[in-house]
Formats: structure tokens, C-alpha cells, sequence
């Protein structure tokens, strides 16, 4: 079923009331992600054609990149699912308390194991919730929404296989609602994007509407880069792996025994970035007869980072857009926060 950017409350109603009757997860599909591999065509040429030369990281998530982020939630290094997961199990009851009934819009679902705490507390308290993730990955998306009806039957879910541009309209629909964005997933934005992220969500949020926000903070170096250098090597493939897809998907013949996955902390600008670096000289072929581009052995793209944040600045930063901390909640270690903001005048 498409997915209108025009909404209204009346048709969002009825796609709950589906989910329900029916006992099916649905899956609505946002009209910006239509053709997949053209926007991938774009974003890796012009990429590559910048210098330094770039890579989008929201095309790491395809079905297998989906999955190995999964394992490295579970690696012995990767602090932040765990830290945040008991945050929320701890917390839950409280925050469903402060909110009162809500529709539950999840960005960047992924597979919504920890929002299952969430999920399980809402029902409980409030029986027959709606519960709408939105993720780039429609195979995690699935799986997500079959597991959550197995389990719990009455939470109506609506998936919308989208980016966060496409939720916008719906969070301004479903009032009174929570806007749901773990894992610091808002890591990954740069600090301008991240300012017109805030924008667009404050803009389309009633006074009284909720947001529920994780963030990783900035703490020892040592801990950070374990964190994306884990043993088995889980970070190295779910990185390879973006190369993988280029090959598939875009035909660019990157040998992919040649390509390595570098991972370190800025302190500068106080963020992971992770970068492929090549080991051999390559040449990379691109689609539609472009000049195919040219890498020296050495040479590094980057393709993701994942900024660390200190919680009086992300505060003092979200009041200029209205939004204010009910509950500002952080573990025994200080590792992770996770903030319950309310929309303000
Ligand atoms: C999914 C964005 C939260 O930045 O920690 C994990 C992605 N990349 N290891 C993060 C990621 C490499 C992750 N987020």
C-alpha cells in the first residue's frame, strides 16, 4: 500500500484499524523510496567525485547490512544498544506515565527490540496502541512488525518503509504522540543536518506532543573505538559490506580483498568516523558510462560518523526549538542518555 505524504488523521485512523482487524503488520510505502538504486546511482557518484570523497551512510542498511548491525548490538564492545536497552527497561513505566496514551512513532526502527519495553508498558497501561516505525530497511521493517504481532497481538503496528523526511506529516496527524529516536542514531547527522532535523520536527509537533531521544556521550577515547573495532570483526563487514552492495547494486567491480575498514575518534569534533581505505590502487567503475574514478592504495572514503554528545549541550540546544526535558535519565557509568522532551510554546 503507498504511503500519501498527505495524510490526514482519518486515513492514519483507518490504517490502524486494518492493522488491528486484520492481525498483520502493514506496510506503507513512502513514495521517496521508490527507486532505490537510481537515489544510490546519485549519492555514490557524487560522492566519490568530492574530496575528500564521501559515502552516505543511510545505504549501509540494506537486508544483510540490517542484519550485521544486529550482531554488532550483541558484540562484547558495542556498549551503547545494551546500555541504552536497560535505561529503557528500567524506565519505561515512567515515561508511559508522564506521557499518557500516545500514538508511538518510531524513527529508524530497525528491528524495535528495545522498544519493546516501551511497547510492553503502553499496553499494559493503555491496551490497543498504535505503534508506526519508520525505517529505511522494508526486510527489517518486516521482520520488526511480524515479531511484535506474534507477541503482542493488540499493538496495531504500521510500518512506513521511508526516510525521516516522510514521517513528518504523520507525527503532525497522530496528536497526542511520542517521537521515538534511539541507539544516538542522531549521531550520524552532521551538526548542520542535525539543526534542520530539529526544525522540520519541531515545526511539525503540537504543544504537548512528546519525544523520547538516546544519545551516546563523549567519554573515554579507548571505550569509543572499541566500540567501532570490534574483535570479530563484526563493524569491518557491516562497513564492507556498503562496498558489496555497490557492487551489486551499481556494478563498480571494487575488489573487495583489497578494502579495509579504518574506524577512529576525533576529538576535535568529538565523533567516531569510520572510513573503507583501499589496499591496492583501484579503479572504480560507475553506471550509465561515467568516468569511472581512480584510487590510490591508501587512500580513505568516508562513510559514516557518529558524533558524541554531552547532554547540557544537547538541552540547551533543543530549547531554541521548543522542545524540553520531562526526565533527563543516564546510567551508572554516564555512557548514555536518554532524554524525555516535551513540546513547549
Ligand atoms: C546505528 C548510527 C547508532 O553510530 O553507533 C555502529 C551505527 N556504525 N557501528 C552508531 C554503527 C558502526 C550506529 N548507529
Amino acid at each position: 500500500m503507498h504511503y500519501a505524504a498527505y495524510f490526514g488523521h482519518q486515513r492514519l485512523k483507518e490504517c490502524f484499524h486494518k492493522a488491528l482487524e486484520e492481525q498483520q503488520n502493514v506496510v506503507l510505502q513512502a513514495g521517496s523510496l521508490s527507486d532505490s538504486v537510481r537515489d544510490f546511482t546519485v549519492s555514490v557518484s557524487k560522492g566519490l567525485q568530492q574530496s575528500p570523497p564521501v559515502l552516505e551512510c543511510r545505504f549501509l542498511y540494506d537486508a544483510r547490512g540490517s542484519d550485521l548491525y544486529e550482531q554488532i548490538t550483541k558484540q562484547p564492545e558495542y556498549y551503547p544498544t545494551r546500555t541504552e536497552a536497560a535505561i529503557l527497561s528500567e524506565r519505561a513505566d515512567e515515561i508511559c506515565t508522564l506521557t499518557g496514551p500516545c500514538t508511538l512513532i518510531e524513527l529508524g526502527s530497525g528491528s524495535s527490540v528495545k522498544t519493546d519495553y516501551l511497547l510492553s508498558a503502553y499496553q499494559d497501561r493503555y491496551a490497543n496502541i498504535c505503534y508506526t516505525p519508520i525505517d529505511i530497511s522494508a526486510h527489517a521493517l518486516k521482520d520488526a512488525g511480524r515479531s511484535i504481532t506474534r507477541q503482542r497481538p493488540d499493538v496495531q503496528v504500521v510500518g512506513i518503509h521511508g526516510t525521516y523526511a516522510d514521517s513528518f506529516p504523520l507525527i503532525r496527524c497522530a496528536s497526542p504522540a511520542m517521537v521515538i529516536f534511539l541507539g544516538s542514531t542522531l549521531g550520524n547527522l552532521t551538526p548542520e543536518e542535525e539543526q534542520a532535523f530539529w526544525s522540520d520536527i519541531a515545526a511539525n509537533m503540537q504543544v504537548g506532543d512528546h519525544f523520547l531521544l538516546g544519545v551516546d556521550l563523549v567519554k573515554d577515547i579507548d571505550i569509543l573505538e572499541a566500540a567501532y573495532n570490534d574483535r570479530n570483526g563484526i563493524t569491518a563487514q557491516f562497513i564492507i559490506n556498503y562496498i558489496r552492495r555497490m557492487n551489486r547494486e551499481l556494478g563498480t567491480k571494487i575488489d573487495l580483498d583489497h578494502i579495509g575498514h579504518v574506524a577512529f575518534y576525533n576529538p576535535g569534533k568529538e565523533q567516531i568516523e569510520v572510513y573503507i581505505e583501499f589496499l591496492k590502487d583501484q579503479i572504480v567503475t560507475l553506471p550509465d558510462d561515467q568516468e569511472p574514478i581512480k584510487f590510490a592504495c591508501g587512500e580513505r572514503v568516508m562513510l559514516e560518523i557518529s558524533r558524541k554528545f554531552r547532554l547540557p549541550q544537547v538541552i540547551g540546544n533543543l530549547a531554541s526549538f521548543g522542545l524540553h526535558p520531562v526526565r533527563t535519565y543516564i546510567d551508572e557509568q554516564e555512557w548514555f542518555g536518554l532524554l524525555l522532551l516535551e513540546k513547549r510554546e
